[in-house]
Formats: C-alpha cells, structure tokens, sequence
C-alpha cells in the first residue's frame, strides 16, 4: 500500500516537472539574437506560452535586445510570466506610432521578473513638447499580477501605467530617469484596485507615482523618491464623470530633493467628483520645495490659467501623521481648499518639517483640521 502511493506520488512529481520544463519558453529558441529586434521571436514565444495549459514563462536571456513596439495580450490558458535577464532597447520616437512601447494587456495571473531593464532611449524625446509620447511599459487590464525586480530607464514619457488593473503588486523596482527628463512619471495608476508598490527606488523627472481617477485601496510603502515631483494624487477634475478616489494609503517613504512630497491637486472650475480616504504616514522629507500640500487651485506652469469658478472635486478623510525633515521653501505645509466644497475630516499628526532660511509656516484655505502631537509650523484658524 505505502508502495504504491509513493509510487504513485513519484509519477505525479515527474508529470508535473515535465510541465514546468515544458512551460519555458526562451525566446532564442524562437529566433532571438542580442543586438536584432526582438519583437518577433518575443511575441512567437509569448503566443505558444499563452496557449500553454499549465503555468509557463518566456524567458529573454542577458544580452542587449532592440525591440520595436508590441502588444503582448491574453488572456491565457494559465498563469504566465515573463522573465527578462537581458537589456531590451526601444528604438527611436518616430519609430513608435502609439502611446507605448511595449504593452500588457488582458492577462491573468501575470509575472514580469528577471533582473533585467527596459530603456525607452528617452533623451531625443524630453525635448519635444509632444504630450502623446510612448511610456516604457502599460499594464492595461491585468489582474492577479507581481512586477518585480526589473529596471525601467530613460522613457521617452511614463516609465509605466496601470489602467483597469486589479490586484497587482509591484516590488523591488528601479526606476531612473534624470531629473530634468519632461514628463517621466515613474508609475501612473487609473481606474484600478488593490496595487501595491513596495520597496522601490524612483529617481525621474516628474510625479514618482501619480494616480487618475477611479483607484481603490492602493498602498505605498517604501519608497525613495527622487529626484522627482513626488507622490501626487491628482491632478483631478479635469475631465466631465471622473470615478472616485477612495482609498490610498502612503506609508514609510522618503523623499529627496523633489519639488512635491505628498500631494492632492485638482483644477478649478472642474465638475464634481470625490477623492476619499488618503493616507500619508511615517514620511521623511530631505530638502523638499512642497513637503505636503492640498492644491485644488492647481495650474500647470505650463498653461495660462485665468481666473475659474473653485473646483468642485470633494476631499475628505485625509491624514498627514509623523512626517519630518525639511522644506526647501517657507510653506512647508500648504492645504489650500475648494472654497465651493471645503475639505472634511482633514487630521494632522506629528509633524515636524523645518525651512533653513527661517521659520518654517503653514498656509491653509478652507478647512478646518483636526490636529494630534505636535504640528510644527503651526496651523493657525483657516
Ligand atoms: C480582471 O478582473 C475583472 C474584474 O474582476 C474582470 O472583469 C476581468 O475579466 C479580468 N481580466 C482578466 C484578463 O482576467
Ligand atoms: C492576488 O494575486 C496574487 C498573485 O497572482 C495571488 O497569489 C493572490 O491569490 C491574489 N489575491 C486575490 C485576493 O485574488
Ligand atoms: C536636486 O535635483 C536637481 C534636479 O534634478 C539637480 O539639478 C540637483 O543637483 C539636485 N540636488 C541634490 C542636492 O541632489
């Protein structure tokens, strides 16, 4: 009896190493060569391992890899991961037609890990004003899903975004770009659930991580950002029927020498919407221009920006708690309110930021916070 089951669980073992083995899908094995586009041998592979029953990976092996720009898309038979070891390369702005380089889309139960890197070869494109530039990577509809241990660089816009993603974790990334790189949003979410960003490090030229409308229970933790703008919610109410924010939570980060730490923006004269439940907490701040700040008269710089009606976005339950280190400007806390919907249920506590010029201060529009511990500067009467 006991034979026959250990035989029994023997064969089982085998059948399901034979599996595993057979779920592998190097795309060398499908044509690829360092230093020749890729993308052929790469969507070849990723369309058998699609099809593939059991768990299966695509493997690109260490070695520099051009790629032109592809769409890998499910859904799959089976989870399915890519393991990138090597150095995928994009090619020049005029050579990508879209918004991104390389896509993921409709996938569940995905993996991207490796230890390789992703360089969008940005710099030719920081210096057109072009808004539709292509990002490094989208994740657009993948639920179930770990991004961890890559490298994004240099994007010719977004190092990534998440669109319509549920349940998804990114870990121990690397994203670089310059600090003076336009628009290079290190990881941009909308209209997704339940995303984490754990441990990483973001040095770019624009928001760290920035969040469109529509994102429910997100958590960052861990995070160094910058250079860079900071974690910026927002900017909202640009656009007519925005889906609500509820639910974001940044824990344990620090940030250096970006213009924003934490940030909500909206944009006068916008339609109603709701931004609900956002919480920063355990935050060092290193030499940063806007450590907290609430601006729902925000105006890009860019932009003329004449006088409009207050926004209509409503904010509440938002706490700030045990955040420190210095601002590089005198307003080191700024919560400037919609005049039309004042912020609710706005708590500060712990909180300590100095300004090396003098005192630091605090200027407040339109709210009236709960305060705990220590707050300096000071919040005076709104
Ligand atoms: C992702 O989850 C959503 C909501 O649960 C579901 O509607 C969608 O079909 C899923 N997408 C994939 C690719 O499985
Ligand atoms: C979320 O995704 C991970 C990774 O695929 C999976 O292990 C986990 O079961 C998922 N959680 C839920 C609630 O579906
Ligand atoms: C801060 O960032 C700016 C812009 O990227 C850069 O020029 C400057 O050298 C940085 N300063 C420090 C102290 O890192």
């Amino acid at each position: 009896m006991g034979l026959r089951l250990s035989i029994k669980a023997i064969s089982l073992l085998l059948i399901l190493a034979h599996v595993a083995e057979g779920g592998d899908f190097d795309v060398t094995k499908y044509g690829a060569k360092p230093n020749c586009d890729v993308k052929q041998a790469l969507m070849s592979a990723w369309k058998e391992a699609c099809l593939c029953p059991t768990p299966s990976t695509v493997t690109i092996p260490p070695g520099v890899f051009p790629c032109s720009p592809v769409v890998l898309e499910g859904p799959c038979k089976a989870p399915i991961g890519v393991v990138l070891k090597g150095n995928l390369k994009a090619p020049g702005l005029a050579q990508i037609p879209t918004d991104a380089w390389i896509v993921f889309q409709k996938v569940n139960g995905f993996t991207l890990s490796g230890g390789g890197s992703v360089d969008g070869m940005g710099a030719d494109a920081w210096k057109t004003k072009n808004t539709k530039r292509p990002a490094n990577l989208r994740f657009n509809f993948v639920n179930n899903s770990v991004i961890t241990d890559i490298t994004t660089k240099d994007p010719k816009m977004f190092h990534m975004t998440v669109l319509g993603g549920s349940n998804m974790t990114f870990a121990k990334l690397n994203i670089i770009a310059p600090g003076d790189s336009h628009n290079t949003d290190g990881l941009h979410i909308a209209r997704s659930n339940d995303i984490k960003v754990l441990d990483s490090k973001i040095a770019t030229g624009d928001d760290c991580v920035s969040f469109g409308d529509g994102v429910s229970r997100i958590l960052i933790e861990k995070i160094t950002c910058g250079p860079g703008h900071g974690i910026s919610i927002g900017s909202l109410g640009k656009y007519p029927n925005e889906q609500p924010i509820q639910g974001i939570t940044v824990k344990d980060c620090t940030f250096s020498n970006t213009t924003n730490g934490v940030r909500i923006k909206t944009w006068p004269g916008s339609p109603p919407s709701i931004a609900a439940d956002m919480h920063f907490e355990d935050l060092t701040m290193k030499e940063v221009s806007n450590p907290i700040i609430i601006d729902q008269e925000y105006c890009d710089s860019n932009l003329k920006c004449p006088p409009k009606p207050p926004s209509q976005v409503k904010i509440s339950k938002v706490s700030f708690k045990n955040i420190h280190g210095s601002s590089l400007t005198d307003v080191a806390i700024k919560l400037v309110c919609s005049k039309s919907v004042p912020c609710q249920e706005v708590e500060l506590g712990n909180i300590d930021l100095t300004f090396k010029g003098g005192a630091a201060k605090s200027l407040l529009t339109a709210l009236k916070p709960t305060c705990n511990g220590k707050i300096i500067p000071a919040v005076g009467p709104a």
